[in-house]
């Protein structure tokens, strides 16, 4: 299985990933997480991402299509792969298409605006695995601990309610497009043409995963 997953920040691509990277056995390739990761590490590309991050713009194409492609030639990606947050421009879009990475099926996942903030205020992560939680919809069973590893939650520092704003004008502006690249791409019906698959973000987090392994059966 290899898919991308489409959604405005905070859709719930994060959360949906880890279920059907379970499901499929395939690597979760989220440019989002890789960032944090440099900056974390402290490297030179890390620290220069932080600042574009947390003013809720994007990080330039060759960075991260750089980091996609090495991500890539990873023997786990053998089996297939997901990619979360990415692409996020025509132009990553169209890298992947030049670079022959077949993709099965595109899901997009569509929540509205006004439910976004909510969500990104009360999120709290666990960076080493990506599992993600949140203090009312989606609660770890103690307080403030990752389920698995009872390693301490965090909160990322692009969840504040301003950058969340500008997330959602630059998803609107830059990313938005692709849900059209895509779709038409999926019914020019051309060899290699993905399979493209909308379901709707808003409910409970287990009736979202079960719409989405049907979308991705279909
Ligand atoms: P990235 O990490 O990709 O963030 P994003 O796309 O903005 O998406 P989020 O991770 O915020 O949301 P999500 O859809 O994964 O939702 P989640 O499952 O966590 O990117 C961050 C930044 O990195 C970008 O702004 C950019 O600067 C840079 N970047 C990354 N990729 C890039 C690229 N390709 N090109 C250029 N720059 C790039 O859920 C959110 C919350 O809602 C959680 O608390 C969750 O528990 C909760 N929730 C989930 N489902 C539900 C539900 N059904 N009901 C209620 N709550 C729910
Ligand atoms: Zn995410």
């Amino acid at each position: 299985m290899r898919l991308i997953l489409l959604g405005a920040p905070g859709a719930g691509k994060g959360t949906q990933a880890n279920f059907i990277k379970e499901k499929y056995n395939i690597p979760q390739i989220s440019t989002g997480d890789m960032l944090r990761a440099a900056i974390k590490e402290g490297t030179e590309m890390g620290l220069a991402a932080k600042k574009v991050m947390d003013a809720g713009q994007l990080v330039s194409d060759d960075i991260i299509i750089g980091l996609v492609k090495d991500r890539l030639k990873a023997a786990d990606c053998a089996n297939g792969y997901l990619f979360d947050g990415f692409p996020r421009t025509t132009a990553q879009a169209d890298a992947m298409k030049d670079a022959g990475v077949a993709i099965d099926y595109v899901l997009e996942i569509a929540v509205p605006d006004d439910q976004i903030v909510e969500r990104m205020s009360g999120r709290r992560s666990h960076p080493a695995s990506g599992r993600v939680y949140h203090v009312k919809f989606n609660p770890p069973k103690v307080e403030g601990k990752d389920d698995v590893t009872g390693e301490d939650l965090v909160q990322r520092d692009d969840d504040k309610e301003e950058t969340v704003k500008k997330r959602l004008d630059v998803y609107h502006n830059q990313t938005e497009v692709l849900l059209g690249y895509y779709g038409e791409w999926a019914k020019s019906g051309q060899p290699g043409a993905p399979k493209y698959r909308k379901i709707e973000g808003v409910g409970p987090v287990e009736e979202i995963r079960e719409r989405a392994f049907a979308a991705l059966s279909s």
